[in-house]
């Protein structure tokens, strides 16, 4: 399939068609390539990865995935480019859109992301900032819907930071127009525009600072760390800012029967989940995590592969 959208910067950039458009290609993709289907819409392509924070699940699934769709990938940081020596982000999207053909960018401003696609001619694709975590949770809702099936249907909660991954959830609730109730302490709530834009294209959304309410007879529960990255000096105060909001069995046990449980990985046993319920029956975090490596070749196919 083919986007309308050039860059993929937030799930607000897809249409409703287009996430589950995705979302029915890469279970398609995944079950295919276990059955030797070898497409290569990448062939000839290179896609940039430019990292300035770490990685461990989306710089191996968007390298793996794009190699495997018959394209090459650059790895590239601060340290090892002139990005490091505050060359413009302008000159740097002209000049990478003469060599490769997309670029997959992992940072802390939004802007910056912004800025590339605004000023080169390629793709730009969202690989983290600290505003949102688009390919994550487009992963997420391949993982919801071997579950579930429809996406739409089941009520989502949010347990803890409202950071970049509860900006994409808001953002899916509101493409897709989904139940989401989220759950944040005072002084951690999403972004109010964020929350506002996804209200007005439809997300029904809850938003407490009580996990209990958001979790009462969810289908799918999802957390993340208190401290992402870039907010290391700030763990010990979010520790006590995030209590009561620990992800365990008791919390777990008002959700429906059999809620899925998701976390994006890498996850801090202890506090924002138990060891019991990352590695318990109901958590489907490896699925979950997988699953970006399928998505990652349904984005990279829609954004670079042939013209249909
Ligand atoms: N979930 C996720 O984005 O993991 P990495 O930070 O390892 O890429
Ligand atoms: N919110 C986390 C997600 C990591 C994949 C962070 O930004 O560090």
């Amino acid at each position: 399939m083919k986007l309308n959208t050039r860059h993929l910067l937030a799930i607000t950039d897809l249409s409703q068609a287009e996430v589950l458009g995705l979302v029915e290609r890469a279970a398609a993709l995944k079950t295919g390539w276990k059955n030797g289907y070898r497409p290569r819409p990448l062939k000839d392509k290179t896609v940039a990865l430019v990292f300035q924070k770490a990685s461990t699940r989306t710089r191996v699934s968007f390298e793996v995935a794009a190699k495997g769709l018959g394209g090459s990938t650059i790895f590239m940081t601060d340290k090892d480019s002139q990005l490091g020596r505050s060359e413009p982000l302008k000159d740097m999207a002209r000049v990478m859109s003469r060599y490769v053909d997309a670029l997959v960018v992992r940072t802390f401003g939004h802007e910056v992301v912004e800025e590339l696609a605004a000023q080169g001619s390629i793709p730009v694709v969202n690989a983290l900032t600290d505003l949102s975590h688009p390919c994550q949770v487009m992963s997420d809702l391949l993982t919801v819907s071997e579950r579930l099936g429809d996406v739409k249907k089941p009520v989502y909660a949010w347990l803890g930071d409202g950071n970049n991954m509860a900006h994409s959830w808001l953002e899916a609730a509101g493409v897709l127009g989904f139940e989401l109730r989220l759950a944040c302490p005072l002084g951690f709530m999403p972004n109010p525009a964020i929350v506002e834009r996804a209200r007005d294209m439809g997300a029904r959304l809850t938003i407490t600072g009580d996990p209990q309410e958001a979790v009462a007879g969810a289908r799918v529960v999802s957390t993340d760390v208190w401290a992402s990255m870039g907010q290391e000096n700030e763990a010990q105060a979010r520790r006590q800012a995030f209590a009561g909001y620990t992800l365990d069995v008791a919390l777990l046990r008002r959700a429906a029967p059999g809620a899925l449980v998701l976390h994006c990985l890498p996850a801090h046993r202890g506090e924002e989940i138990t060891e019991e319920v990352l590695e318990g029956p109901q958590s489907v975090v490896w699925d979950q995590a997988e699953n970006r490596l399928h998505m990652q070749k349904a984005i990279l196919e829609a954004l670079l592969g042939p013209e249909e």
